[in-house]
């Protein structure tokens, strides 16, 4: 147990509730997830499911009409031919890096992870006694990395390469160019990918582009997607992968052990969220693009700060180096001192340090707020 991590963001988002508690007022930029209401249609689904009795255990991969319908969805996004026995359904995205880790990684096996990068990857690949490697995210590079340093890492003992794109906490994406390098430079290794796109419908410039796309890839690819942040549908619980038919059997297998199923009606719900009216994603996407653009361009006027555009997913994540403080001791004085919750870049990896990340999932006049609080706390300390 000593050697599982965990997210610091929940941490935060505890002791920030402590200080309102005694009368604080705390602007909550620490939580990745959308504020948005889950749309209505949906709602409503799973509403009429439970009615209609949906409240009974269903089969561990998933119902079969949702993971047909997340195969049809797949197909279509990643112009890949999926079919339903390909895709396992799970209770949020986490399940799939924690059961991919399980099925596929021994005892000293090497595992490329992005640094800074979503912090369960590293939690997870120490938990199962792997060897986790990291592979570092260039701000240079507009928070993408160096495909020949990714080739260096890459050793007879390579068991998986996890991606992340769009990233969580640099908003960085992946290229069409990078993906296809990235392929190339593991060649016909017997290396599989686990490729976490569950930002996948949130991407600002361009197109979302997956591996999983790349011819040769399909049977190597582990694709990590879900409702959580697509359909502000974080505490529903459900998400899926789409891997191979025999290494779908051993996950669900994982599953069958764990959760059972996923419940039931929200499987429901979820049939109507991917085959229902898409407005409601459309709309979120355009106002975090907003938000972005608002909080970058404040940021990059505050002393010390310095903040590339992110081109997805809801996160902000300047350089703080300039301010002369280590992200932690930064982060804790911007909570209890300006009474704004974030996060420390390091919390995301050692790679992380001299960063933080700000989530954008809050309205525009909370974030010009924010900005205005941090401004006059740099004002007053740097
Ligand atoms: C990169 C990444 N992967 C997976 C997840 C997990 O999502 P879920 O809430 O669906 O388990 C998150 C959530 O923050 C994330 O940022």
């Amino acid at each position: 147990m000593s050697r599982l991590g965990t997210e610091t963001a929940f941490e935060v988002l505890n002791k920030a509730r402590v200080l309102e508690k005694s009368g604080k007022k705390i602007i909550h930029l620490e939580i990745g997830e959308p504020d948005f209401d889950t749309p209505a249609n949906v709602v409503e689904a799973g509403i009429d499911a439970l009615r209609k009795g949906w409240t009974h255990y269903g089969p561990s991969a998933g119902q079969p009409e949702l993971r047909q319908a997340i195969a049809d969805d797949v197909s279509r996004s990643r112009g890949v031919k999926v079919t339903s026995d390909e895709v396992v359904v799970v209770p949020g995205g986490k399940p799939i890096i924690f059961f991919t880790l399980l099925a596929l990684a021994d005892v000293g096996d090497e595992i490329i992870y992005p640094n800074p990068g979503f912090p369960i990857y590293e939690s997870m690949i120490d938990y199962v006694g792997a060897q986790a490697v990291p592979i570092r995210l260039r701000e240079e590079k507009d928070f993408s990395f160096d495909v020949d340093e990714l080739a260096s890492l890459i050793t007879e003992r390579t068991r998986l390469i996890i991606l992340n794109s769009p990233q969580n906490p640099t908003g960085g994406v992946l290229s069409k160019q990078d993906i296809e390098d990235i392929a190339a430079a593991i060649g016909d290794r017997n290396i599989m990918v686990l490729s976490d796109e569950i930002y996948s419908r949130l991407v600002f410039e361009g197109e979302h582009h997956s591996i999983i796309s790349v011819p040769g890839m399909q049977e190597r690819t582990i694709l990590l997607d879900g409702f959580s942040k697509t359909y502000a549908m974080t505490g529903w619980r459900m998400g899926y992968g789409v891997m191979r038919p025999d290494l779908a059997t051993h996950l669900t297998r994982l599953m069958t052990n764990s959760n059972s199923c996923t419940a039931s009606f929200t499987q429901v719900a979820g049939i109507e969220a991917i085959r229902g009216d898409q407005s409601s994603v459309d709309h979120m996407r355009a106002e975090f693009q907003r938000r972005r653009d608002a909080f970058v361009g404040g940021l990059n006027r505050i002393r010390g700060f310095s903040c590339r555009l992110p081109k997805g997913a809801f996160y902000v994540f300047p350089n703080t180096t300039k301010t002369g403080w280590t992200s932690k001791k930064l982060a804790d004085a911007l909570l209890e001192q300006a009474g704004v919750a974030c996060l420390s870049g390091a919390s995301f990896g050692d790679f992380g340090e001299g960063y933080l990340r700000f989530s954008v999932a809050n309205s525009l006049e909370n974030l010009n707020r924010a900005l205005e609080q941090i401004d006059d706390w740099t004002k007053r300390n740097l």
